[in-house]
C-alpha cells in the first residue's frame, strides 16, 4: 500500500538552511511495459505531490524535464499537466549508475505507447492507461532529447514549465560523467535551464533533502523569483512497489520573472 506523503510548507529562511545529498537512488532500467507502467503509477503519485498547490493554471503546457532518464517523470509530467508537448532532456551516457542510452529510454516509451495502444477496451478502468490513451489519442507524448543541462546551447526554448529532479546536486558533485563541477557548473545549469523557461513560466526543482551538501537556493535565485519551498516525505520505489523506506525531499520552486 502507498505509504502516505506528509507536506509541510516551511518558511524559506528556514528551507535555506537545508543541505541535500548528491547521490541518487538507481533507477531500474524498464525491462517491460508493464513494469514501466506499475512504477509510472506511483512515480506520477510522487509528481503530484510535488506539485500540489502550484499555481498551475494554463492549458496546453510546453513542458522539458531536465535529467529525465528512463523517462518516468516525462510521462508522469505530461500526464500531471495536460501537457501539449513534454520533452526529456538528458545526456543519457549512463556513467555512473543506470545503463542508460536514448535508444533504450527512446525504446523503453514507445514499447508502453505501443502496449497502451494495443489494450482491450476494459483495461480502461485502469485511471492511468486511460489518461494515456487519452494523450496518445491526442498525438501526445514525450519525446527525448540528448543534450547537456551544463554545456549546451540548443536546448529547448519558451517553456511554460521546467522540471528538474535529482540532478543539479548531481552535477555539483560531477557524478554522471558531468566533467564541469562545482558551484560553477550549477551555476551554468541553472541559467540553462531559466534560459529554456519563458517568462512568466514556472521553474521547479526536487532534490533529497539530507545535510551536508550544497545549497541550490542561491544558484537559483541568481536567476528566478522565488515562490516557496517545501519538504515532503514519500515512500521509496523498489521493483515491487514502494518500500518500507522513505526519502525527504525538497522541492523547490521559481517563477522566471
Ligand atoms: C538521479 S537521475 C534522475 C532522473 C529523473 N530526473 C528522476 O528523478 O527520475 C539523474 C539524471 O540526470 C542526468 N544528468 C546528469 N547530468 C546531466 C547533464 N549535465 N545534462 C543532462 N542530464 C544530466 C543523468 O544522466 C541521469 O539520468
Amino acid at each position: 500500500m502507498a505509504k502516505k506523503s506528509k507536506r509541510l510548507e516551511i518558511p524559506y529562511f528556514l528551507a535555506r538552511k537545508t543541505c541535500s545529498p548528491t547521490i541518487p537512488k538507481d533507477m531500474q532500467t524498464p525491462n517491460n511495459s508493464m513494469e514501466f507502467i506499475e512504477r509510472l503509477k506511483l512515480e506520477l503519485e510522487d509528481l503530484r505531490e510535488f506539485l500540489r498547490g502550484l499555481p498551475l493554471n494554463i492549458s496546453d503546457y510546453k513542458v522539458g524535464d531536465f535529467g529525465c532518464e528512463w523517462g518516468y517523470t516525462t510521462l508522469s509530467l505530461m500526464l500531471a499537466l495536460n501537457a501539449a508537448e513534454c520533452v526529456g532532456i538528458d545526456t543519457f551516457t549512463g556513467k555512473d549508475h543506470s545503463p542508460s542510452s536514448l535508444e533504450q529510454a527512446q525504446q523503453g516509451l514507445d514499447n508502453v505507447k505501443a502496449k497502451i495502444l494495443a489494450m482491450p477496451k476494459n483495461s480502461q478502468e485502469d485511471g492511468l492507461i486511460r489518461e494515456t490513451q487519452n494523450l496518445l489519442r491526442k498525438g501526445r507524448f514525450p519525446v527525448f532529447k540528448q543534450d547537456d543541462i551544463v554545456q549546451s546551447n540548443s536546448l529547448p526554448k519558451n517553456l511554460d514549465f521546467a522540471f528538474c529532479k535529482l540532478v543539479l546536486r548531481n552535477i555539483h558533485e560531477g557524478a554522471y560523467g558531468n566533467s564541469i563541477k562545482g558551484n560553477q557548473a550549477v551555476e551554468l545549469a541553472v541559467k540553462n535551464i531559466a534560459t529554456s523557461t519563458k517568462h512568466g513560466g514556472l521553474v521547479c526543482v526536487v532534490e533529497k533533502n539530507v545535510a551536508g551538501s550544497v545549497d541550490i537556493v542561491p544558484f537559483l535565485e541568481a536567476h528566478l523569483t522565488f515562490l516557496r519551498i517545501c519538504h515532503i516525505r514519500r515512500g521509496d520505489i523498489g521493483t515491487n512497489g514502494r518500500t518500507s523506506s522513505s526519502t525527504s525531499y525538497i522541492v523547490y520552486a521559481y517563477k522566471k520573472p
